[in-house]
């Protein structure tokens, strides 16, 4: 069989934006029957929360929406996720060039920003909703179910 087309998640603490991202995909491609061709997973560019589950903010906003995410855990990216990746999906440019500044050259095209595959949204970046308020979060859910759309669109032309 084919070698899966895998997918990373990239944001900063990888309990907010990136398992938002994760489990909204993860649904996705499970509801078309493609999760024995797409591997997926999600990882921080800071390591403040590794083995942490989704902040719960988060995971209400997700639940309310119909996607269940509490079986993930926050992990860092580290150096063999540019090996094993074909896409590396930052959730704004910061993280984006967190990214570009841990991989080698030979990597850097799998580096993008995630919010490069919506195409309801004129906004590159997902905005960090951590310190803000309830409604940064269903904004983040929205960014991240358009652009979860688009990606599988793309990954469907593209590779499978
Ligand atoms: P995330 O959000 O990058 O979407 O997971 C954040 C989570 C934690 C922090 C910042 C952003 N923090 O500073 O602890």
């Amino acid at each position: 069989m084919a070698k899966k087309v895998a997918v990373l998640f990239v944001c900063l603490g990888n309990i907010c934006r990136s398992p938002t991202a994760h489990g909204v995909f993860r649904q996705l491609v499970l509801n078309q029957g493609l999760n024995e061709r797409i591997q997926i997973d999600s990882a921080g560019t800071a390591a403040y929360h590794v083995g942490k589950a989704p902040d719960s903010r988060s995971t209400l906003v997700a639940k309310e929406r119909g996607i269940d995410m509490s079986d993930l855990r926050a992990r860092k990216v580290d150096f063999g996720d540019f090996i094993e990746y074909d896409y590396i999906l930052a959730m704004d440019e910061a993280n984006f060039n967190h990214l570009k500044a841990m991989a080698l050259p030979e990597h850097y095209s799998k580096i993008k920003l995630f919010l490069d595959y919506s195409q309801e949204f004129e906004e590159r970046e997902v905005p960090d909703p951590y310190y803000g308020g309830a409604t940064g979060f269903d904004h983040v859910f929205d960014l991240v179910e358009s652009a979860s759309k688009g990606l599988l669109a793309h990954i469907k032309q593209q590779n499978l």
